[in-house]
């Protein structure tokens, strides 16, 4: 595949806005009208330039609408872009989530290229624990099966028995067979399980930046002052999820909303969540509690283009620790999603 396609940078045009009126009326009152005009050259050449290589974009839900609605074929949690990686028939795939994500579809599809636009998007769950960690809390436990979070790096994934996603973390802990599981690194999420279970959960200490800080008192004032229903991810702390109307995964909040229907409601976790679900659903209110994740946020329209235009970054995994964290995201598939509403 050649790296040098030749194409000019972006450029407004009356044209655009008349190509484009579709997308522009669906997004209207989500990106700001200002904004607009510098968005849209970037998604036409993304567009186009798309085509060009074959690509496939891969958006996770707290991508910013522009991108999640603009240029991405596959949206949706953790768990659907693992399952979009592992069955893609593109040559090339384009990753607007973060690192491990990017990995992950690595592992999944071996043969293809998976890009993501910007190195540095990480994650504060992945970075909390490393391989050298996980063989230490086996030494500590002999013989207790480890269970990773999908949220960690591939030398983590490399030294688990089994991945998960918040769509399917019980399951795959009861599907280990055995009383006690090694769970890292995500201790919300942790805690979340060990409360529906019988199995014991040896919990790390690692957490989400963006959703350790919704409180139990906000959560009270969203539906005091605004009679809003709650839906919190379960990597919020224990308090907040007392407090949930509902519990779940990106994707099963949505699922959530087209079964409940509520007038009013509050999602605990990333803004830009609220955001790509307003097209879906607009008759409901979205009271917004704005929390953004900076390394999803580390992913542009630009960056996106140069990354195709580029071929950058491209991301790889030694051959030895994709074929260990290979069987342990095989795992996680096997059990698939669970949190159907
Ligand atoms: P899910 O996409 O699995 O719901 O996880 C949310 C998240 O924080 C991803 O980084
Ligand atoms: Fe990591 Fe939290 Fe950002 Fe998801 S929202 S990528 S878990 S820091």
């Amino acid at each position: 595949m050649t790296s040098n396609i030749e194409i000019s940078p972006p450029q407004w045009s009356d044209q655009l806005e008349i190509d484009y009126a579709e997308l522009g009326t669906r997004l209207e009152g989500l990106v700001p009208c200002l904004e607009w005009p510098m968005h849209l050259p970037w998604i036409d050449a993304i567009l186009r330039l798309k085509e060009q290589r074959g690509a496939v974009i891969m958006a996770h839900s707290y991508q910013s609408p522009e991108i999640f609605h603009g240029v991405a074929d596959v949206t949706g949690d953790s768990l659907s872009l693992a399952q979009a990686a592992a069955s893609c028939s593109a040559e090339l795939i384009v990753i607007c989530g973060v690192y491990f994500m990017a990995e992950t579809a690595k592992i999944l599809a071996p043969d293809r290229t998976v890009l993501i636009p910007d190195l540095h998007a990480g994650c504060s769950l992945a970075s909390s624990i490393t391989a050298a960690d996980v063989r230490r809390l086996r030494a500590m436990h002999p013989g207790v099966p480890v269970v990773s979070y999908v949220n960690t790096t591939a030398d983590v994934k490399a030294e688990s028995d089994a991945c998960c996603t918040s769509a399917n973390a019980l399951q795959v802990v009861e599907a280990m067979g055995s009383k006690k599981v090694i769970f890292i690194p995500d201790r919300f999420l942790g805690a979340y399980v060990a409360a529906q279970t019988n199995v014991e959960l040896v919990l790390w200490n690692g957490t989400c930046e963006v959703h350790e800080i919704f409180t139990a008192q906000q959560m009270r004032h969203a539906r005091e002052r605004f009679n809003a229903k709650l839906i919190a991810h379960p990597e919020c702390s224990p308090e907040v999820l007392a407090e949930a109307d509902f519990v779940g995964s990106t994707s099963a909040m949505s699922q959530w909303l087209e079964k409940v229907k509520p007038d009013r409601v509050a999602l605990i976790t990333e803004c830009s969540m609220a955001d790509n679900l307003r097209t879906k659903f607009p008759q409901i209110e979205f009271v917004q509690p704005c929390n953004l994740c900076p390394h999803m946020k580390q992913i542009t329209l630009p960056n996106i283009f140069n990354c195709l235009r580029d071929l950058r970054h491209e991301v790889t995994v030694p051959a030895d620790v994709a074929s260990r964290a290979r069987r342990a995201l095989d795992r996680m598939l096997q059990v698939g999603r669970q949190d159907r509403v």
